[in-house]
């Protein structure tokens, strides 16, 4: 098979395009990125090599570049590609269209016109809204976006969902909760709070840190793409969640205490603005349909996690320089990271 992984130099498309190199001889991938701030070849530096694998480096709102790529022989594309953090969404929406509903049009575009057998778009959760304290969302449940980030991914589902419906494009839509594991961007709150805790810098947590997220180990989002991408019906969307509900002041305990670091590192900061309460998914299709459940224990993942951090201080230190200090200096007062 030879795919088209666009998003690749980022936290999960890295990690997935890892898991099918080790898995798939067979399996060619060209890894269309921009390199934004989040994107980092160096999380594939040990496959770079790989005959298997290739980089370009491009926008996928470039007609041009993604017909020439898919011209040359795409069997399938998984969509990774976005803009993805709901901070940066509040404060610059606009790029959130561009990439993540405009991109995604023109893939979309591009794989009808060239025929591609599979078409995996990359979702989300938030795309359903908030929960109270009761419930999970189904795969049918209605799409109520808060956040410019999780309206621009809705938008995409139902641009994906309209060319599965208008032209066929074998299309599927996942929906994943929130991952963690190793090459996370440093501004999502696992490793922000992780790399924080190191130096002994405060822990932001917003408004009463009560509000709560599903957490997968990134490794079992993959498995559960891969699987998909094989057995997964055209057409379907498929909810994916690790099954481990925390508020994120159960999180932090769980870093520092890892660390051995105080709570009074915890500074409870102004609350992000429509700020989702609780997400929660039933996955019960994907577990009956195709067969996927979670292998990791979510404490082994927060544990494994905070090794890698803990043991990659040049990578994140690279990281938490450069951009994303400029526009954390921008939007929040920050301490002294050195
Ligand atoms: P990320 O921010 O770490 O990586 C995004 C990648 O996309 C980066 O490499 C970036 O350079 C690239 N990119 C951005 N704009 C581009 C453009 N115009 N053209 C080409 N490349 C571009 O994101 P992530 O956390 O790895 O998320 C990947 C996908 O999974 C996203 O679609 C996201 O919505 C979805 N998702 C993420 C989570 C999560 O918890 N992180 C959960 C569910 C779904
Ligand atoms: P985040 O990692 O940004 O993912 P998402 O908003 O997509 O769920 O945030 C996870 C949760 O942690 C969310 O409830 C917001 C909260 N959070 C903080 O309390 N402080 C922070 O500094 C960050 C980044 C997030």
């Amino acid at each position: 098979m030879k795919m088209l992984i666009t998003g690749g130099a980022g936290f999960i498309g890295s990690n997935f395009i890892r898991y099918i190199l080790s898995k798939y001889s067979d399996c060619r991938i060209i890894n269309l990125d921009k390199l934004t701030y989040a994107g980092n070849l160096e999380n594939l530096s040990d496959v770079e090599s790989s005959p298997n694998y290739r980089f370009v480096k491009g926008d996928i709102c470039d007609t041009e570049l993604v017909d020439r790529i898919l011209k040359d022989g795409i069997d399938a594309i998984v969509h990774f590609a976005a803009e993805s953090h709901v901070d940066r969404s509040i404060h610059d929406p606009r790029i959130f269209v561009k990439t993540n509903v405009l991109g995604t049009q023109v893939l979309l575009e591009s794989a009808f016109k060239f025929k591609i057998d599979r078409f995996i778009q990359v979702s989300t959760d938030e795309v359903y809204g908030t929960l109270g304290r009761e419930g999970s969302f189904s795969e049918s449940s209605p799409l109520q976006p808060n956040s410019p980030y999780s309206a621009s991914k809705a938008s995409a589902d139902l641009l994906a969902r309209a060319y599965f419906e208008t032209f066929r494009v074998p299309v599927i839509i996942t929906r994943c909760t929130n991952n963690f594991g190793p090459y996370q961007f440093p501004e999502k709150l696992i490793p922000l709070f992780i790399t924080n805790a190191l130096f002994n810098q405060s822990l932001p947590i917003y408004g009463d840190g009560l509000y709560v997220r599903d957490w997968i180990y990134v490794e079992d989002h993959c498995k559960a793409l891969d699987i998909i991408l094989h057995q997964g019906k055209v057409g379907e969307i498929y909810n994916i969640g690790g099954g481990n509900e925390r508020t994120n002041l159960e999180i932090t305990d769980l870093i520092l205490k890892r660390l051995n670091k105080p709570k009074s590192l915890i500074k409870h900061v102004k609350d992000r603005p429509a700020h989702d309460r609780r997400y929660s998914l039933d996955c019960s299709k994907i577990k009956a349909e195709l067969g996927w459940s979670p292998d990791t224990p979510f404490e082994e993942g927060i544990f494994r996690t905070v090794e890698w951090y803990v043991t990659h201080q040049e990578w994140w230190k690279k990281v938490k320089s450069g951009e994303y200090l400029k526009y954390y200096q921008k939007h929040y007062q920050l301490e002294d990271p050195s």
